[in-house]
């Protein structure tokens, strides 16, 4: 597995959750909170990354990761190329590696990456020149590790907590890098009552997510629950296996306001998005007063803010740049 700190201990790479402590996941939470202000307000803004240079490569499609990288890199004064992937020598053949020199090349300190393949992320770390920074914006099925912090940012200004909290995690749970990393977060954060709520054919392998309940009913994964996590039914990662009937899932695994109603009455709802309104959630709970899912988006740019200004303000605060 890749080293994602330096040798002096500082975060270098962000390719997933599942090796930082608990000190180092609460400095990073403690950072991104400095970065939040309520809607309405400017966002905050900064030079400390100026004279640097971040690269958006994704593969994949997205929009709020993507947006909110691009956001994060230019409130702290650096400078962003998004690379379009149709538009790149990626499809003409070109290894993602030679992609990745060719932005080496062009001063990049930072690469944010999203790739449907497992371990590209790290090959890519394990390439790069010693400057150069990579942080997975979604690998795979594996692991989304800024998704995991801004979940966890999200909680917390909700909660004050992370100790005795109960939290569900709802559908499609074998596909999900959203799943992943939230596990791997809360459960370094505290969160022993984390339950894995999916039908049969979604819940992940045996050996994964240990230390979490397991249940195929809805109502026992939902009652009395802090939190729920509803899931995108990842249509994509299914390969040869069949895609469930949208009616027939939201019938059996939707979040309506009476499965709602199981929870704590103060539960919050959330969603990664992008949402299968009349899916995995009712549009009257995705909108509604006890929805958090348009404070995950914006917990998401101070979370971006945070872990590129620990990766690259060391080298910033060192005088690296004039
Ligand atoms: C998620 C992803 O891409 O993993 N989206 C996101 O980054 N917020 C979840 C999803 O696609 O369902």
């Amino acid at each position: 597995m890749t080293e994602q700190l330096r040798p002096d201990g500082s975060l270098r790479h962000l390719l997933t959750l599942e090796t930082l402590n608990r000190g180092q996941i609460e400095r990073l939470l403690d950072r991104s909170q400095t970065f939040v202000r309520p809607l309405g307000e400017p966002p905050p803004r900064s030079a400390l990354l100026a004279g640097f240079t971040v690269a958006n490569l994704f593969t994949e499609p997205s929009t709020r990761t993507r947006v909110s990288f691009e956001l994060a890199a230019k409130r702290l004064g650096a400078d962003v190329v998004n690379l379009e992937v149709q538009l790149s020598s990626r499809v003409k053949g070109e290894s993602m590696l030679d992609t990745v020199y060719t932005l080496q090349a062009l001063h990049v300190d930072a690469l944010v990456i999203r790739d449907a393949e497992a371990g590209v992320p790290g090959l890519v770390a394990d390439n790069v020149a010693p400057h150069v920074s990579v942080l997975s914006a979604g690998e795979a099925h594996l692991s989304h590790p800024t998704q995991g912090l801004l979940d966890a940012l999200t909680i917390y200004q909700r909660k004050q907590r992370f100790a005795g909290l109960a939290v569900a995690i709802v559908g499609d749970i074998r596909h999900s890098r959203v799943a992943r990393s939230a596990w791997q977060v809360l459960r370094a954060l505290g969160v022993t009552d984390l339950r894995i709520v999916a039908p049969a054919a979604l819940m992940p392998a045996a050996d994964e997510f240990q230390g979490c309940t397991r249940t195929r009913s809805i109502t026992k994964g939902l009652e009395g629950v802090d939190v729920i996590m509803m899931l995108r039914v990842q249509k994509e990662r299914f390969g040869e296996a069949e895609v469930p009937d949208g009616e027939k899932y939201f019938a059996a695994w939707g979040l309506t306001p009476e499965r709602l109603a199981l929870a704590r009455s103060n539960a919050i709802v959330m969603h990664p998005q992008p949402m299968n309104r009349g899916v995995e959630i009712a549009s009257v709970v995705a909108d509604g007063p006890q929805s958090v899912i348009r404070d995950q988006v914006r917990n998401g740019v101070a979370v971006r803010m945070a872990v590129l200004a620990e990766v690259l303000g060391t080298r910033a605060g060192a005088g690296a740049r004039p």
